[in-house]
């Protein structure tokens, strides 16, 4: 299979919904690679992988790393590296910190949280050739608590005021863009207004994709209070857990390690 490319992903907008998952290692990129068009290196990996309650103390060093980790190990899919909390504040730090993911990476767009404040960020770094994916709706970084996160774009005043977000960012040159938790008026009327593709998490079937967290579609850490737009479509954990047992079980009966698996 070759390489998903940018044009391949614009000629799906009305056509063919856009799958997308994050990764952030060698082995989930494998499995993932060309089986989603898009492999998203999320600073979701803060809470996912590190235990941290929110995303803002994951720094540029460990999305880099990531980063990295999966983009050498995806052949087809499209890959996206999220710039992580400060490190996008003005238009100098934005330019050199993207250009510092991309040359160590390798990924092909970058994501930033956006509101009308950083528009300007957009402009600048699109004009800097960098493809950039914009991020509105529920901004994960703008929480230190995660439990006061509510779904937006729900009355009229809320649905212009997003709809005039994501056209400034279309004009402003972002290539995609992510729309978290609103509400599905909002959602299809972005979606039905910008030229370039809307990728939804927990933002209706109206956007021209969808958007998970890996570790949640394979029920990963079941411990966390999960949004209602996720879907569990397998497991994992329980499957986990079986083998460990297993494991811890065959080690106390000394039936591990046998001869099979002794030199
Ligand atoms: O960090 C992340 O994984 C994300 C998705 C939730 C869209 O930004």
């Amino acid at each position: 299979m070759s390489k998903i490319n940018y044009k391949t992903i614009l000629l799906k907008k009305n056509k063919e919904p856009i799958s997308c998952l994050t990764a952030y290692s060698k082995p989930l990129a494998c499995i993932l690679d060309g089986r989603v068009d898009i492999i998203l290196v999320g600073d979701s990996l803060g809470t996912t992988l590190y235990g941290m309650k929110n995303t803002r103390s994951v720094n540029l060093k460990m999305m880099m790393n990531h980063g990295k980790a999966v983009v050498s190990n995806t052949k087809t899919s499209m890959t996206i590296i999220d710039m992580p909390y400060k490190t996008y504040r003005n238009k100098k730090e934005a330019l050199k910190n993207a250009l510092d993911i991309l040359s160590y990476t390798k990924a092909d767009f970058i994501k930033i949280e956006t509101d009308s404040k950083n528009i300007d960020i957009v402009r600048h770094l699109s004009n800097n050739k960098i493809k950039i994916v914009a991020h509105i709706g529920v901004t994960p970084q703008k929480f230190s608590d995660f439990s006061k996160i509510r779904s937006v774009g729900k009355n009229l005043n809320e649905i212009e005021n997003l709809v005039n977000l994501a056209k400034k960012l279309e004009n402003a040159g972002a290539k995609l863009i992510v729309l978290e938790c609103m509400g599905m008026k909002a959602s299809k009327k972005i979606t039905n207004i910008l030229k370039i593709p809307t990728i939804g998490i927990g933002a209706s079937k109206y956007c021209d994709g969808q958007v998970l967290v890996i570790d949640d579609i394979l029920n990963l850490n079941s411990n966390t209070n999960k949004p209602k737009f996720i879907k569990t479509y397998t497991n994992i954990e329980k499957n986990i857990i079986r083998a460990v047992k297993n494991f811890t079980k065959e080690v106390k009966n000394k039936k591990f390690p046998s001869k099979k698996q002794s030199y």
